[in-house]
């Protein structure tokens, strides 16, 4: 058994992943602000070792690498890092004081969608500044690995779902009022053809994905997985299971971009363009040959969101 130290651990991943590496005897030690509490309540909490700190005001001081190198876990964790800066400083305190090194990635790593599913090792072209660290960061571990055999695993999720937030909704934003329509069978305009594609991943998934990587930790180290359902989703069949998961035969308009857009407000729009230029339709192959990973499908993942925001009336079926 080990002991694992989980940066950012009480978040959409840390709330599955936390009480699964209790349960299978692992001694956790738990990194955050002290300012979130995990999603769902689970008795495994009693048993971590909670360490409050601010990632940020640690780096800045130069003290962020080495004190979670005293932490002394054999395997770290780290789902927060978003900068090559930022990676750069735990990883050098950690080279030779850990045995495994998870990090949080993201499919944005790639840019838009090329030849789909995606694999996990074509040249990746990323835009914006959050794909293109978390790019960097990915290029810097797997280089490492290479060459001094730094034991560094890189999941990179999809649209993480699970039970007590907004999943990603079928026009592409995360606003309530989406499933609301669809709930109550009113007509939902999407944009284009409705052809553009996301792709969910429930976080337990996740949690799933990573302790594989660590029992598997011969075949992980030095690679990148895609956290992912088995299957991206078109808007339009996203919606169109929606609407009868409600009961309703599917009511659905389409606009091009610019129409659609001008219907929207600004947030909205801004997310579905986020999610809809890239459309994302990644493979899981890899994690499925190396590691045995079989996450649940993206509509399952979505349902068991969906069934927690109905419970807690936050979408009126
Ligand atoms: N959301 C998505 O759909 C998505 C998709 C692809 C990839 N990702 C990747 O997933 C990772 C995020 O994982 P998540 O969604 O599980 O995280 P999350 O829900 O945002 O939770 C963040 C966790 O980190 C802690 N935290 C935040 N800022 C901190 C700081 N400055 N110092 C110490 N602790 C801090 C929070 O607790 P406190 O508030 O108490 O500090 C919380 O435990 C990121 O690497 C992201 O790029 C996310």
């Amino acid at each position: 058994m080990a002991r694992v130290v989980v940066i950012g651990a009480t978040g959409h991943i840390g709330t599955y992943l936390v009480p699964r590496l209790v349960r299978l005897g692992h001694e956790v030690v738990a990194v955050t602000r002290g300012t979130s509490k995990p999603y769902l309540p689970d008795p495994a909490w009693a048993q971590v070792e909670f360490i409050t700190l601010d990632r940020d005001t640690l780096e800045r001081q130069g003290t962020f690498g080495s004190t979670i190198a005293n932490l002394q876990g054999d395997v770290v964790i780290d789902n927060i890092c978003f900068t090559l800066d930022s990676a750069r400083q735990l990883v050098e305190a950690l080279k030779g004081n850990v045995q495994h090194f998870l990090h949080i990635g993201t499919i944005w790593t790639h840019g838009h969608s090329e030849v789909v599913p995606t694999p996990e090792d074509v040249t990746k072209r990323p835009f914006g500044d959050y794909g293109i660290q978390k790019a960097a960061i990915e290029a810097y571990l797997l280089e490492l690995a290479r060459r001094e055999g730094f034991p560094a695993t890189i999941i990179h999720p999809g649209h993480i779902v699970g039970q007590g937030w907004a999943p990603l909704n079928p026009a592409g934003h995360f606003d309530l009022s989406a499933f609301s329509t669809i709930a109550r069978g009113d007509t939902l305009e999407l944009p284009n053809f409705g052809m553009e594609t996301v792709h969910h991943i429930h976080a337990d998934d996740i949690a799933a994905l990573l302790i594989l990587a660590m029992t598997h930790w011969s075949v992980a180290v030095g690679e990148a997985f895609h956290a992912v359902s088995p299957g991206a989703l078109t808007l339009r069949h996203y919606a169109s299971a929606m609407y009868r998961y409600f009961g309703h035969e599917p009511a659905l308009s389409f606009a091009p971009w610019d129409d659609w857009k001008s219907r929207q407000i600004e947030a909205n729009a801004n997310a579905t363009w986020e999610h809809v230029v890239r459309s994302p339709n990644c493979s899981i192959e890899k994690g499925k040959r190396l590691l045995g990973y079989a996450p649940r499908s993206s509509l399952a993942a979505v349902e068991d969101a969906l069934g927690w925001l109905i419970a807690n009336d936050r979408i009126k079926a």
